[in-house]
């Protein structure tokens, strides 16, 4: 054989067994974390997330190389399918996964690690719309640390940064960087739960916040004894007016102008 071909043949083969393994683990991925998916042809045929997340890789290396037009065209394509717009600018790490997928948008400089889940109606998007021109070009989307997860109709907004194994509830609007394993939830997000690495055992962490309103107040409780003072005060006041026969004003005399003055 002659010696090129053979070279070309086996650079041919290397790419297509790396294609045929990215693809089987794409597939795997999905099978390990959908509870409804059940064979490999279905979850090939029938996974929105899967179709997205390959025709996304296909995009990302033409933008890569500067082809123009065509990687936005065929994101636009696969939104039409699919129901989730990823651009082709985004940078999206290993064993990626979209559940149900409808409403998905992944901007342009938002960047995913591995092993990361994403369920419907989840944005990375920007903060602000304002001065778009300024914002050309500039990091503005956000960035997912590995094994993060953003349940439904989350919104992560800014070029902020979600820590590694981070839990993003459902609905909240996350804008301001959120710690490696945590939960965030509600609008804005807040921590609510932290969990160890190692065990994965989860403490709550807003509890303090909670029970606030059950705890006593100080200053209230400063206004209230001032309060008692005035009021046994005044009964004093009264008492020594009522023995001395012609009270004064309890609080106020006249000076030689007649006008009331404090007394003090
Ligand atoms: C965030 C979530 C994953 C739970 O994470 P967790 O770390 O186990 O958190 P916990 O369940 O301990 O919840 C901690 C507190 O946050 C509250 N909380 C949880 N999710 C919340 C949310 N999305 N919005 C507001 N509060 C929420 C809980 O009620 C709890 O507070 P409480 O004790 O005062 O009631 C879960 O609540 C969630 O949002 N799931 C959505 C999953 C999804 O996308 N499903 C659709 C699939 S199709």
């Amino acid at each position: 054989m002659v010696p090129g071909i053979h070279e070309g043949t086996r650079i041919v083969l290397r790419g297509v067994t790396r294609l045929l393994g990215q693809l089987r683990e794409d597939v795997q991925t999905v099978r390990d974390r959908d509870p409804a998916a059940l064979s490999r042809l279905e979850v090939v045929l029938t996974t929105p997330g899967l179709h997205a997340i390959w025709t996304h890789r296909l995009a990302h290396r033409l933008h890569l190389q500067g082809v123009p037009v065509l990687p936005r065209v065929i994101s636009h394509v696969t939104r039409f399918v699919t129901g989730i717009e990823i651009h082709p600018g985004a940078r999206i790490g290993r064993r990626f996964f979209i559940d149900h997928g409808m409403g998905v948008v992944i901007g342009e400089t938002a960047e995913i690690g591995d092993h990361v889940t994403l369920y419907q109606g989840v944005t990375l998007g920007i903060y602000h719309t304002a001065n778009v021109s300024a914002m050309r070009g500039a990091k503005r989307h956000p960035t997912l640390r590995d094994g993060v997860t953003v349940t439904v109709g989350a919104k992560i907004l800014g070029a902020i940064t979600i820590g590694e194994g981070a839990i993003v509830g459902a609905g909240s609007v996350v804008t301001r960087d959120v710690p490696p394993h945590t939960t965030v939830v509600g609008v804005p997000g807040r921590v609510v739960v932290e969990r160890d690495p190692e065990t994965g055992v989860a403490r709550r962490v807003d509890q303090a916040q909670r029970h606030n309103v059950d705890l006593p107040d100080p200053v209230l409780e400063v206004v209230r004894c001032l309060h008692e003072k005035v009021l046994v005060l005044e009964a004093r006041v009264a008492e020594l007016e009522g023995s001395s026969g012609a009270p004064p004003s309890a609080s106020t005399v006249r000076d030689a102008t007649g006008t009331p003055s404090m007394l003090t």
